[in-house]
């Protein structure tokens, strides 16, 4: 599955001029691609959100998969940082070259974190975590504190078997922590948590259990500054139930 557009993805950076080491696909696709893919099935809207797009090898299957659904939308967050992610625009330009409609995706360039706290309530049905491996609990807490999942929908944690194993037991924690259940798919190289909320777990947001994760994540260092800290707290405080 997805073999013909990975071959053309290929061949589209090598048309590019770019070296074996300037673009990446890793050994997790078309896993990857075809949990997402199956997992969206029977909801009823699709709309992805990947933290860490790379060279488009989870994105790139995932859009030619579900482009002709009306609910489907794709939108991207990748930092540029690793020296084998392709700047989104490059990867617009490949789909739009293969006619798949320009309207349905979105490659954003910049921080993660900044940039899931510009983003609004329920709009995402599935998201993919798989950046830097010690910001996953960051990045987790912001979509809870922001309710970026909508209920039905699911999360996906890339990697948790190997290089994220440590962020993944502070993740697990939080699923505990915040009324989260999880399961492994182990077909997916690297080890994939999918994750979804409970649905008897309605608010589970205390300020609290807030107050404890902000600063469980700034004590492992996962690049949460103390200013952040407070004044997630504060925002708790304010929001908490009676
Ligand atoms: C393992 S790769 C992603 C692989 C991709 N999901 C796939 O399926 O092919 C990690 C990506 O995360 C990006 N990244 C690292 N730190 C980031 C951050 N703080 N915010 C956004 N993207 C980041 C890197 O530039 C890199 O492209």
């Amino acid at each position: 599955m997805y073999e013909k557009e990975m071959k053309a993805l290929s061949d589209y950076y090598v048309s590019l001029g770019y070296e074996a080491g300037r673009w990446h696909i890793g050994g997790e696709h078309p896993h990857l691609e075809e949990c997402a893919v199956r997992l969206l099935a029977p909801l009823q809207s699709k709309r992805v959100l990947e933290i860490g797009y790379q060279a488009g090898g989870f994105a790139v299957p995932v859009i030619y998969a579900l482009h002709g659904d009306g609910t489907f939308g794709y939108t991207g967050i990748d930092s540029g940082e690793y020296a084998n992610s392709v700047d989104g625009n490059v990867i617009e330009g490949f789909l739009r070259k293969n006619n798949i409609a320009s309207g349905k995706y979105k490659f954003n360039k910049g921080d993660a974190h900044v940039f899931l706290k510009k983003l609004d309530a329920g709009q995402f049905d599935l998201i993919l975590v798989d950046h830097y491996k010690p910001l996953y609990p960051r990045e987790f807490l912001t979509i809870i504190k922001r309710q970026l999942l909508s209920p039905q929908g699911y999360i996906l944690f890339h990697d948790v078997l190997e290089r994220a194993s440590k962020a993944w037991v502070q993740c697990r924690n939080m699923c505990d922590m915040f009324g989260y259940s999880w399961e492994m798919d182990d077909n997916v190289p690297g080890g994939l948590a999918v994750v979804r909320k409970k649905s008897n777990h309605t608010r589970s947001q205390c300020f609290l259990k807030m107050a404890y994760a902000q600063t469980v994540i700034l004590k492992t260092g996962a690049g949460m500054k103390l200013a952040d800290v407070v004044a997630g707290v504060k925002r708790a405080i304010r929001n908490r139930m009676p």
